[in-house]
């Protein structure tokens, strides 16, 4: 029977440890994808992950979950890198960029022998820093270079508010800007819930001024420390967070969520991958939202972006 084939949308996913599979796990619920491919340094565990995945298959959405070798990277659509260290108690984001740049120079390479014609998003920490050496060391387009940057700040805001304010989070519009790290910002100038501008919904003049709000950015900015320290790492969030993105590029959605994305002269910063808004569809990243930042929010941007363009130095080494 003469029909139309379906489009194989298929996922590699590059390192099966926390982040890694908490994503697979979303995405076999969500049923996301048709087929996706486990890769880690240490086979067997990808192999036996794969192996408990297909036994939720029967509960899930139908798809092809297998462990591979980076030739399945060949005709992928997306290539997801979670490998490497991961922060320590006490330990910053920052603090792994030489460990996780070393690791990532073999895969990217690796994924690059094979031909790859797709997306790469990357996970890794610090997210900016790798997004950015991904892209020198790749030479794809800028659009097809994307990092899971502020995506789960942003989600961490909106909940937070969301609590706050008892709104659902899907209606609480609002961004976390700049490094996936300590120096991010929250973008208070253009919070809005069900569309009315935070300053009028709550009444908040000066939201620096105002204890609770700050309380709640600082909550966004640390949660990842209170988190670790807790429970030794983090998962669950940005695995949903991954399946987010994921949606955007293969639905071809055009959907606006901050990711570390290249700047070209918007917000007047250049050549340096930072969390902004941004259109995400099948090719990657189609546009930059460029917001219209008050001065404190622009200041503290360059800042993060300063902090980031002295990392990458370091990653580079
Ligand atoms: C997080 O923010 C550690 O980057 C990770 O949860």
């Amino acid at each position: 029977m003469a029909g139309k084939k379906t489009k194989l949308r298929k996922v590699v996913i590059i390192g099966t440890g926390f982040v890694g599979t908490s994503y697979a796990y979303a995405l076999l619920n969500q049923g996301v994808v048709n087929e996706l491919v486990l890769i880690d340094l240490d086979k067997e565990k990808a192999e036996g992950e794969a192996r408990d995945l297909n036994h939720g298959m029967a509960f899930g959405n139908p798809m092809r979950i297998k462990a591979g070798d980076y030739e399945e990277c060949h005709n992928a659509d997306l290539v997801v890198i979670t490998a490497g260290a991961n922060q320590r108690p006490g330990e910053t984001r920052l603090d792994l960029v030489s460990k996780n740049a070393k690791i990532f120079k073999g895969i990217i390479n690796k994924v690059m022998d094979v031909d790859f014609q797709g997306i790469f998003l990357v996970a890794t920490n610090p997210v900016d820093i790798l997004t950015q050496l991904t892209r020198e060391i790749s030479g794809l387009p800028k659009e097809r270079v994307i990092g899971s940057g502020t995506i789960l700040d942003t989600a961490r805001f909106r909940y937070l508010l969301g609590e706050h304010f008892e709104v659902d989070p899907r209606n609480v519009h609002a961004y976390i800007m700049g490094e996936h790290g300590d120096s991010e910002l929250p973008v208070w100038s253009h919070v809005q819930i069900g569309g009315v501008p935070l300053s009028k919904y709550a009444g908040i003049q000066d939201v620096y001024q105002h204890d609770e709000m700050n309380a709640i950015f600082e909550n966004v900015r640390d949660a990842a420390y209170h988190i670790i320290k807790r429970k030794g790492a983090t998962y669950y969030g940005i695995g949903l967070g991954l399946v987010r993105l994921t949606r955007a590029i293969l639905n071809n959605e055009n959907a606006i969520v901050t990711v570390s994305a290249y700047l070209e002269g918007q917000y007047g910063l250049d050549d340096i991958y930072i969390g902004v808004p941004a259109i995400l569809n099948e090719n990657g990243v189609r546009e930059i939202i460029e917001l219209n930042l008050t001065d404190t929010e622009q200041e503290q941007l360059g800042n993060s972006a300063k902090v980031l363009k002295e990392m990458v130095d370091v990653g580079k080494k």
